[in-house]
């Protein structure tokens, strides 16, 4: 974990922050996973497929990443020339953790006729060996455009490769992968919450497992799952999926309900992402004082992974990260 200075007590983060941001030129960019004190002096918030055109967008120097690693690493192979720090450079991924880039190699070279369509979930390695990145906005309309006969490896998520392998009727080599964070929800207590809450839809993210995507109205990335709750016409939402989202959601619509889904001991807390988690106001504030932590990656590495994530923002066009994994 990145060290903290003990001498940040007297400060107003928050201005010292806004001072910052503007003598360094920076944009601050958050995931809907993060603290909301966080989300809140974002300069956007969003998806990972919204973070990514983003970031390859802004005309900023320096990029404030409150996500995590694998996030702030699209970043820099999508704008080389900004400086992105990230404020923890320990804020990891259990997909990413899952799929060490030798063994994906190893796989891939077992599998010489097949392509590999890869959820950004995972090191700029992985995706310097894959050939199509896709995020949860984006799997479908990607994977529509794959002719019928491509053999095809899905990683690192074999969750969300489950999910587009039943919904499209399609086989798919899964990578065994899972998020931690989404794996925990209770089907359980999921079922319990419903009982006591009949009328509310269940809106899943696609890092579920079937035991709870089979029970959801609605399956779609975060701000598929944002755009569900405004468009819905019930006043209650059950949200299965990292509870900060909830955040984003109580903004837009105050006289509306949002319930986390529960893990296994009944309360929501086993959801919360723990690598998110360690982004907060005083290492944002430090990352931006020193440039650092500052991701950096090799040249011809990020060439290479760049080839697989411009296929994905050429494919995805026209997604307005609206989830389109849609209905169930
Ligand atoms: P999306 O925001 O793209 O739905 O991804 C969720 C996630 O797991 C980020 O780590
Ligand atoms: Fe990774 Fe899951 Fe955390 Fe997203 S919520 S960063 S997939 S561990």
């Amino acid at each position: 974990m990145t060290a903290i200075p003990a001498n940040l007590s007297g400060l107003d983060l928050r201005a010292e922050i806004e001072r910052l941001r503007k003598e360094r030129n920076a944009v601050i960019l958050a995931h809907y996973y993060q603290r909301p004190e966080l989300q809140d002096l974002a300069d956007f918030v969003g998806d990972s497929l919204e973070l990514s055109r983003k970031a390859a967008e802004t005309d900023a120097d320096v990029i404030a990443f409150c996500g995590v690693k694998f996030m702030a690493e699209t970043a820099k192979i999508l704008s080389p020339e900004k400086i992105v720090v990230l404020p923890d450079m320990e804020a990891g991924c259990s997909l990413e953790d899952s799929c060490p880039p030798e063994k994906f190699a190893a796989f891939r070279a077992a599998h010489p006729d097949h392509i590999a369509l890869t959820y950004i979930n995972c090191s700029t390695e992985v995706k310097a060996l894959s050939d199509i990145i896709v995020t949860s906005s984006s799997a479908e309309t990607i994977l529509q455009q794959i002719p019928a006969d491509q053999k095809i490896i899905f990683g690192p998520d074999r969750h969300l490769g489950g999910y587009l392998s039943r919904k499209f009727n399609r086989e798919m080599l899964l990578w065994p992968g899972v998020c931690i964070v989404h794996e925990a929800f209770s089907e359980t207590e999921l079922l319990k919450l419903k009982a006591q809450h009949p009328d509310a839809p269940i809106a899943a993210h696609p890092e579920c497992p079937p035991h709870i995507v089979n029970h959801a109205d609605y399956v779609g990335s975060t701000s598929g799952i944002l755009n569900y709750a405004k468009a819905m016409a019930g006043q209650t939402l059950i949200v299965a999926t990292e509870p900060h989202i909830i955040h984003q959601m109580q903004l837009a619509l105050p006289d509306k309900t949002f319930i986390g889904a529960p893990g296994a001991d009944g309360n929501c807390n086993c959801n919360i992402c723990p690598y998110m988690a360690l982004n907060t106001m005083e290492k944002l504030y430090v990352a931006l004082r020193d440039l650092e932590p500052r991701i950096e990656i090799d040249e011809q590495l990020r060439l290479d992974a760049k080839k697989s994530l411009d296929r994905m923002l050429d494919m995805a066009s026209g997604t307005v990260g609206k989830g389109d994994l849609g209905n169930r």
